[in-house]
Order: structure tokens, then C-alpha cells, then sequence
């Protein structure tokens, strides 16, 4: 297991956000999102965020209200009708490279082997294409690695079906960080797993945030994982999505599953809790 590195990230004891632009790896300014033409469906409206380099942030919300939308515009995939997305100070007008992105439901492809799906990432992006073919053995190496560190030592050579739906989940994220990605969105990507190995993963991607500074946005609808994992914590409003609330998380780190037993970490969970049930009936 890695080491965990406590300094450098930020907790409650800074009471302050940073404001300084450069701060920011996203910027996300008054955007509108509308799917399907002017008549169509308005996903987010005045949506405006910020997340620090090296932030953990986290993203709760009622179902629908345009979580999903948000990750799909930091990473370029949708492009907002009004507003700017601003990632690592460049406008983002095309799918972006310096991300690492993991869903719900893992779709490896079946004829790769679990290794090979890992190492897709470095195929498709142009850069990273010439150095895949130069140093494919390094590559392989850190694949393993991650393997290792997601506790799947051995696997890379099955293939996914091969795999239960926690292996290939955890798979999945080795595939989402072998390009050492800056970013790394996280779009419920513990969701369909039991709660002792979503317990594990959440402690491999503690460890991971802590040892490599990487900066997280993790949506997520299980309210003690986003307390247990994340620096802020945003609380969206019902659809059309904006920011209703960010939350400093006062939790210092290595932060333990422990921690799930005390009150104060309960008293956030209930509060969350309060303003997601109000955000439902009012939009
Ligand atoms: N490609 C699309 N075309 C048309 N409408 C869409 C599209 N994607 C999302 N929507 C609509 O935009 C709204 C927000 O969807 P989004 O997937 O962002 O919500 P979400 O918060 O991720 O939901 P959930 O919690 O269920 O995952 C929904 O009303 C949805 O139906
Ligand atoms: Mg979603």
C-alpha cells in the first residue's frame, strides 16, 4: 500500500478558499447547458464552480439535476451553450487530455484482456500514442502496478468477463490513471458495489489522492463517501442544476473509516442529508 502524504491538502483549518485564479484547475462560469435544441431539456443554468489544484471536491445532488452534465462539460464532451469551462487555464472547447474519467457501469471492451483495456487510454490519445509504442515494456509495468495497488495483482492477463463487477470497477480506475492524469472525474463509480468493497476502494483512492496530488471531482449519491473522501463538498440544486452550497470538510487527514462513527462526521452527513431533501422540492 502507498504511503498517505498528509501534507499539501488542504482541511478545515484553512477557513479561507483560495480566490487566486491560478489556483483553480477548473473554472466554471454562469453556464447553461440545454440538450436537444432551444426547445429542449435545460440540464444546468448559472452553474458556477471552482476546484483547487489538488482539491478532493465532491458533488451531491438530487437524481437528474444535471451531475452527470457537469463532468461531461469539465471534460470537454459537451460543449455549454452560454458560460465557460476553464481547465487548467484553457478554455475547453474539445475533449480534453490532461483527464482520467470513470463511471458507473465499467465498459471494458471484452475481447482485451483486463491489461490491455487498462492500456487503451495510451493508445487513443495522440501523445501519449508514440510513447505507448516506445516504451510499451514501462507501460505494462505501471498497469501492473495499479493492478496491485487496486488489489487485482495477477489479473491483468483475464479478461473482463472474466472479472466480477468489483474487479472490473476497480479495473476500470486503473484504466482512468494510467495516463497520470491531473484530473481524475469520478461519475458514481462505486455505485453497483457491495459496502465493504466500496469501503476498500474508497481508501485506495484516499491513498491515491494523498500520495500523487492528483485534483478529484467525484458525483456521487452516497452522502458518507462524499464526507469521507472530499476536501469541499457542492450541493446541487434540482434541475436546471446550479450550485446551492459548498462545503468546507473540516475532517483532518489520514482520515481512517473510523471516522464514520463519530458525531461530527454524522452531524455533516445529516446536513447534507436536510439540503438535498429540500433541494428536491424546490427547484
Ligand atoms: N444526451 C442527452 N440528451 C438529452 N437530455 C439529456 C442528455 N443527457 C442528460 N439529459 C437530461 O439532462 C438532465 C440532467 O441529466 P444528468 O445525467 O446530467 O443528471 P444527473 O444529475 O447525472 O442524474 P443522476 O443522478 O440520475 O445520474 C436530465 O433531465 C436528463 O434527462
Ligand atoms: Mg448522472
Amino acid at each position: 500500500m502507498l504511503e498517505i502524504a498528509s501534507e499539501g491538502i488542504a482541511t478545515g483549518t484553512t477557513s479561507q478558499p483560495k480566490e487566486h485564479p491560478m489556483a483553480h484547475l477548473v473554472s466554471i462560469d454562469d453556464v447553461d447547458m440545454r440538450y436537444g435544441g432551444a426547445d429542449g431539456t435545460l440540464a444546468v443554468s448559472g452553474l458556477t464552480m471552482r476546484v483547487g489544484k489538488g482539491d478532493f471536491a465532491a458533488v451531491v445532488g438530487p437524481s437528474g439535476c444535471g451531475k452527470s452534465t457537469l463532468m461531461k462539460l469539465v471534460t470537454g464532451l459537451h460543449i455549454p451553450q452560454v458560460g465557460t469551462v476553464i481547465v487548467a487555464g484553457q478554455h475547453v472547447t474539445q475533449p480534453i487530455s490532461i483527464v482520467g474519467m470513470a463511471f458507473q457501469n465499467p465498459t471494458m471492451l471484452p475481447w482485451r484482456t483486463t491489461l490491455e483495456n487498462i492500456l487503451l487510454p495510451l493508445e487513443i490519445v495522440e501523445k501519449h500514442r508514440h510513447r505507448l509504442r516506445a516504451n510499451k515494456k514501462e507501460y505494462i509495468e505501471k498497469a501492473e502496478h495499479l493492478l496491485e495497488l487496486v488489489g487485482l495483482k495477477g489479473f491483468g492477463a483475464k479478461f473482463p468477463w472474466q472479472l466480477s463487477g468489483g474487479m472490473q470497477q476497480r479495473a476500470n480506475l486503473c484504466r482512468a490513471l494510467i495516463h497520470e492524469p491531473e484530473l481524475l472525474m469520478l461519475d458514481e463509480p462505486f455505485g453497483a458495489l457491495d459496502a465493504f468493497t466500496r469501503e476498500e476502494l474508497w481508501c485506495v483512492i484516499r491513498d491515491l489522492h494523498a500520495a500523487q496530488g492528483v485534483t478529484i471531482v467525484l458525483v456521487t449519491h452516497d452522502l458518507r463517501e462524499a464526507a469521507f473522501l472530499a476536501d469541499k463538498i457542492f450541493v446541487m440544486s434540482a434541475r436546471p442544476g446550479r450550485i446551492l452550497k459548498e462545503h468546507r470538510v473540516p475532517f483532518e487527514r489520514p482520515r481512517d473509516l473510523e471516522i464514520m462513527y463519530e458525531s461530527r462526521f454524522n452531524d455533516l452527513v445529516h446536513q447534507l442529508h436536510g439540503e438535498i431533501a429540500q433541494a428536491r422540492v424546490t427547484a
